[in-house]
C-alpha cells in the first residue's frame, strides 16, 4: 500500500450512513490518505499490510476524527457594527422595524460599499482563520451587502480570492437580492430586474457565483420577485437557495422546491405542505439557531416534521452582523440541540454530510469515506456526542485538507 499518511489510535465519527451507529462510528480504527483522497478506512485490526518505512504514521492516541466541519450558510465579508441596533432592539425596536427604517442591512451594505478591499479582506481572513482553528474547512460566503454591481462583483471577488489564498475552500453565492438598496426604494422591480439584467450577466461572465440566493419575506423580495431571479440564475446555469419562512410565511420553500433549490434556509415559519414540498425536491432545510437565538424569535422550524418527511437538515451560523453576529460553526452544535432539539448526531450530521449537500458537494465532501476528500479534523474528545454537549471551549487538536496538515 503506497499510502501518502495514515493515522492509528484513533476512533473515526464517519457520518456516513452506510457504517452502523448515528455517527457511523469505528473504534480502534485507521484511516490511510491517498493523492488528497481517503484511500481506505476501518477497524484498524483490519488493515492491510503496509510499509511502515515509507508511509509516514500519525498516532492518534484515542483521538477522534471526523469530517471537515463545513458552515453552508455565512454572509462573513461585510464592513462595519451593528451594535448599536442591538441597543435599539433592546430599548423595544423590532428588526423589521429597524429595516423598514434603512438601518438593518441596507446599514452594512453603506458601510460595505464605502470599505477599502485590503480592509474587507482582512476582516474576513480573520474571521475564516477563527473557523478554520474550530475544525472548519470549507464555507459558503454570500454577497449582498453591495447590491450595486462594483460591490457585489468586489465581495464576489474577495470570496474567490480568500478560496485561493485561504485552506478553507469557498463557496460564493450571488445574494444582490438582499434587500432593496436606498436608491431604488419604491421601484422594487426595477431593482429586481437590474439584479438579474445587469448584475447576474456580468458576474456569470466572471465566473463568480457557484449559487444565487434570495431573502424571500414580507420586508425583502416576494414571491413573483424571487422567481424571476431564479429563472435568471438557471439561463446562467446555477443553482439556487433561499432564505425563506423566516418571519412569516410566505410559501417561499415551494417555489424553491419547484426550482429545485439547493437549500431553504430559516424556515420556522415552514409549514407541513412546504415540509412536503422540500422533500420532494431534495432539498436541504438549513436550520440557522445563530439568528434564532440573536433576534429573540419564539417560532421555532419544523423539526419533527422534517424528520418525518426524512429532509436532510443541515446547521450552519449564518454568520453576519444584523442578526447572527457570532463566528462559530462549532457553536451551532450545541445551539441546534438545546433550541431546536436536534440530537448530537444530528446536528454533526448537519455541519458535515447535510451541510455538503446544500452546497452541491455531497459525492466528495461531509464523510470520511473511501474516494472522498481527505478534509479531516481531529479532536480532544472521549465520544462525538461532546462537540454538542460543551460549547465555549475548543477540543479541535488538528485540521487536515485534502491530507496536508494546515498550519495555524
Ligand atoms: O440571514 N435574512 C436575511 N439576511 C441575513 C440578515 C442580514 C442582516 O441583518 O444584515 C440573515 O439573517
Ligand atoms: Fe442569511
Amino acid at each position: 500500500m503506497d499510502w501518502d499518511q495514515l493515522w492509528i489510535e484513533v476512533n473515526l465519527a464517519t457520518m456516513d450512513p452506510e457504517q452502523p451507529g448515528s455517527y457511523g462510528e469505528i473504534e480502534d480504527a485507521a484511516l490511510a490518505v491517498k493523492d488528497g483522497k481517503i484511500a481506505w478506512l476501518g477497524r484498524r485490526s483490519d488493515l492491510p499490510e503496509f510499509d511502515p518505512f515509507s508511509v509516514p504514521v500519525l498516532k492518534g492516541n484515542g483521538q477522534w476524527l471526523t469530517p471537515g466541519l463545513i458552515d453552508c450558510h455565512t454572509h462573513l465579508i461585510f464592513a462595519g457594527s451593528r451594535a448599536n441596533e442591538f441597543e435599539a432592539r433592546l430599548n423595544g425596536a423590532t428588526y423589521e422595524e429597524i429595516a423598514r427604517q434603512g438601518g438593518g442591512i441596507q446599514s452594512t451594505v453603506n458601510a460595505t460599499r464605502a470599505a477599502d478591499t485590503e480592509s474587507l479582506f482582512h476582516d474576513a481572513r480573520l474571521r475564516l482563520n477563527s473557523l478554520l482553528k474550530e475544525g472548519v474547512t470549507r464555507v459558503e460566503i454570500k454577497s449582498g451587502y453591495g447590491l450595486d454591481l462594483d460591490t457585489e462583483r468586489k465581495m464576489l471577488e474577495l470570496a474567490r480570492h480568500l478560496g485561493q489564498l485561504h485552506p478553507i475552500d469557498i463557496h460564493t453565492t450571488f445574494l444582490g437580492a438582499h434587500a432593496i438598496p436606498s436608491e431604488y426604494q419604491g421601484r422594487d422591480n426595477d431593482y429586481v430586474e437590474h439584479v438579474c439584467n445587469d448584475m447576474m450577466p456580468a458576474l456569470a461572465a466572471d465566473g463568480l457565483m457557484d449559487a444565487v440566493d434570495v431573502f424571500c419575506e414580507n420586508i425583502a423580495f416576494d414571491l413573483d420577485q424571487t422567481e424571476a431571479v431564479f429563472k435568471a440564475a438557471k439561463a446562467h446555469g446555477l443553482p439556487v437557495k433561499l432564505h425563506a419562512e423566516q418571519l412569516s410565511n410566505m410559501g417561499g420553500s415551494q417555489l424553491a422546491a419547484r426550482h429545485q433549490a439547493l437549500s431553504v434556509d430559516h424556515i420556522e415559519c415552514l409549514d407541513e405542505e412546504g415540509v412536503k414540498a422540500i422533500a420532494q425536491s431534495g432539498t436541504v432545510a438549513v436550520l440557522l439557531p445563530g439568528a434564532f437565538y440573536f433576534l429573540k424569535e419564539t417560532r421555532k422550524p419544523p423539526v419533527d416534521l422534517l424528520r418525518q418527511h426524512q429532509v436532510p437538515m443541515a446547521l450552519a451560523s449564518d454568520f453576519n452582523p444584523g442578526s447572527s453576529p457570532l463566528c462559530s460553526t462549532l457553536l451551532m452544535l450545541n445551539m441546534g440541540c438545546t433550541l431546536f432539539s436536534l440530537t448530537p448526531a444530528e446536528a454533526l450530521a448537519g455541519v458535515t454530510r447535510h451541510a455538503a449537500r446544500a452546497l452541491g458537494v455531497q459525492a466528495r465532501c461531509g464523510q470520511l469515506k473511501v474516494g472522498f476528500d481527505a478534509d479531516i479534523s481531529q479532536w480532544r474528545i472521549g465520544h462525538p456526542a461532546e462537540l454538542a454537549w460543551q460549547y465555549g471551549s475548543n477540543p479541535c487538536s488538528a485540521v487536515y485538507k485534502q491530507g496536508q496538515p494546515v498550519r495555524m
